[in-house]
């Protein structure tokens, strides 16, 4: 299932990352503010759980989200400040990674690292801003499949239509919650507008 996002705040931030002049400062804290924005988004999925507090006027039962079943993903290195946002909000949560190297002829990703701790009927938020053939997503999702969990959300930031349809069609049990989908892909898979290549941008690589 495909949602995208109809905030405001999403459009404001996901456009000021377009802005070519925005320096690698800024793109890192507005990726990680995106992703807090689609946590909020996407979280009546989420697993919670009752808890007693003990307050000033005594025990006080409430709920919180119950950390201990969630796993945050990150696919290396455009995904590092997302996943930061999302565990600035929920710190106790569970943080694992991915690396994947994009062949820059074929454009399939090639996974080369795997540190993830087991996802088994935990609640997996797969981070990664963007969705262009939807390679490394489709080879994340599947790796991530295969080790049951309850349940897979993905928070991305943009994707291209193509993209982010046939992850949709291919897994169909996955919400993919994104902040905004633009039409194309160039010659090399980039996404068109999107915003170049955002593990440069966002750590400086020239
Ligand atoms: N990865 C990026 O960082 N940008 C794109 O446009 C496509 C893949």
């Amino acid at each position: 299932m495909i949602m995208e996002s109809k905030s405001p705040i999403v459009k404001h931030l996901v456009n000021r990352l377009r802005d070519a002049h925005c320096d690698a400062f800024t793109f890192r804290w507005l990726l990680k503010e995106t992703a807090k924005q689609l946590l909020t988004e996407c979280a009546e999925a989420l697993p919670m759980s009752e808890r007693k507090v003990p307050t000033w006027q005594g025990n006080y039962v409430g709920s919180f989200v119950d950390e201990s079943k969630i796993v945050c993903v990150s696919i290396l290195r455009a995904a590092l400040p997302m996943q930061e946002g999302v565990m600035e909000t929920l710190g106790e949560i569970e943080g694992g990674f991915l690396a994947m190297k994009r062949d820059e002829e074929t454009h399939e990703s090639r996974l080369y690292y795997d540190r993830i701790p087991d996802p088994k009927g935990k609640t997996v938020l797969l981070v990664d801003p963007m969705v262009a053939t939807g390679g490394s997503l489709h080879d994340a999702l599947e790796l991530l499949l295969a080790r049951e969990p309850e349940k897979i959300v993905t928070l991305n930031v943009i994707g291209a239509k193509e993209g982010v349809e046939k992850i949709a069609a291919a897994f169909p049990d996955v919400t993919v919650h994104i902040a905004q989908i633009d039409p194309v892909l160039n010659k090399d898979a980039y996404i068109v507008p999107g915003l170049g290549d955002a593990g440069d941008r966002a750590f400086n690589t020239p």
